[in-house]
């Protein structure tokens, strides 16, 4: 922690002011709010959360790496994969949480140059700070075809499209739960006290917490993350999609792995400029707050709703099998200048010890009577 560089002086007094709005919610909410209620304040509150305020957040000069901006090579190999999807999906993308907007673009450019463009390319973006920036950006890098771009606040009803969202579940705010050396379940929020935001633990009211809780027994003296909004999330797209597929990229694990006995603190991670530790109240509005996902849970919902599972994978197993290697082949290898930056980047999408392993792909369709390329090899479904 004492490595972590300090926010200037105006960084820190935007974070004051959500500071003291967080206390008043507590306040107003008799002392005590949910952690899920806190990151959400923390990151989307307008004008000062995180994902809500002007700082910038992607790629080197931000917090965090997500794979879009590490080399438009992921976006080309995602086009590839969904091009002959997209007919059968009412020629349509619906993107969640486009963040910088880059991989809206990349993906756009890269489908138009495989004569595969959508008519529709919908962002569903819940900060609007973050809307405008990718408005901006697509602007610049592909303004031919940001007529076709449409930004939308919140779900359609019926969904005909192919849906994809990098990142986005991590993001959604989660519950704690603690499980006491008894392994009684508490319910972990946040109350305030005069040396600033302090963990409080409840005895767990939400019937949509104790249900989720009485699937897992992880052991005593243990404290991990329940993703209830995540999974509502889930819950709409799965029941609104109609007709098309759904391709989701994320770091998590089955739950078993996730509520591992060994896992006892968790998966709540903080990134702030390139450094990640695991203190969710240190300059809130200033710094990322996550959590892996439970892609047990995502299974069942899709399914649930009557969704096919065409594959749950890892990260490095999905681009080999859309074709990363054929989109690197692309660039001469004597022709290092080019070549190796693109290299290098792709050895970091795929390699286990960078974002090969740890970060998962799931894929649900309905209505496609295709084989899906992205899932023929290496499915890891009998995992979930
Ligand atoms: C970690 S960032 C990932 C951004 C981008 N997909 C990328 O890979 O670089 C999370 C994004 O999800 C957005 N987001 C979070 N919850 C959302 C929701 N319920 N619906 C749509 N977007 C959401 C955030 O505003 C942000 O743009």
């Amino acid at each position: 922690m004492s490595a972590l560089p300090i926010p200037d002086h105006d960084a820190l007094l935007s974070s004051q002011r959500l500071m003291q709005q967080i206390q008043q919610l507590i306040a107003e909410r008799g002392g005590w709010i949910s952690f899920a209620d806190y990151m959400q304040a923390a990151l989307y509150t307008p004008q000062l959360g995180y994902y809500s305020g002007h700082s910038y957040k992607f790629g080197s000069s931000g917090d965090f790496v997500t794979a879009p901006e590490i080399t438009p090579l992921f976006a080309a190999t995602i086009a590839a994969d969904i091009a002959p999807l997209l007919p059968l999906s009412g020629n349509t993308v619906i993107e969640f949480g486009a963040g910088s907007g880059r991989l809206a673009a990349d993906l756009l450019k890269a489908l138009a140059q495989q004569q595969a463009l959508p008519t529709h390319y919908y962002i569903v973006e819940v900060s609007a700070d973050l809307a405008a920036r990718q408005r901006d950006y697509l602007t610049q890098q592909c303004p031919e075809l940001l007529s076709r771009v449409v930004w939308l606040s919140s779900l359609p009803e019926q969904i005909e499209a192919v849906v994809i969202g990098n990142e986005v579940l991590d993001a959604i705010p989660c519950e704690l739960v603690y499980w006491d050396p008894t392994q009684q379940p508490w319910q972990r929020g946040v109350a305030w006290s005069e040396d600033g935001f302090v963990w409080a633990d409840r005895p767990i009211q939400d019937p949509r917490l104790q249900a989720a809780v009485a699937l897992l027994e992880p052991g005593p003296d243990y404290l991990s993350e329940v993703q209830l909004a995540a999974a509502g999330f889930m819950h709409t797209l799965a029941e609104r999609l109609q007709c098309g597929a759904i391709l989701l990229f994320d770091y998590g694990f089955p739950r078993d792995e996730y509520y591992h006995p060994q896992r006892r603190q968790g998966t709540l991670m903080c990134h702030y400029r390139h450094h990640a530790h695991a203190d969710p109240f240190l300059w809130p509005g200033l710094q990322d707050i996550t959590t892996h996902i439970d892609f047990t849970t995502v299974a069942e919902i899709g399914l649930q709703h009557g969704l096919d599972l065409q594959g749950y994978t890892t990260q490095a197993q999905y681009l080999i099998n859309a074709g990363i290697l054929d989109q690197l082949a692309q660039f001469n290898p004597e022709d290092i200048t080019h070549y190796l930056p693109h290299a290098n980047a792709v050895q970091k999408l795929l390699s286990t010890a960078e974002m090969g392993e740890l970060f998962k792909v799931i894929g649900f369709s309905r209505g496609l009577p295709l084989e899906w390329q992205g899932f023929l090899r290496g499915d890891r479904c009998r995992y979930l």
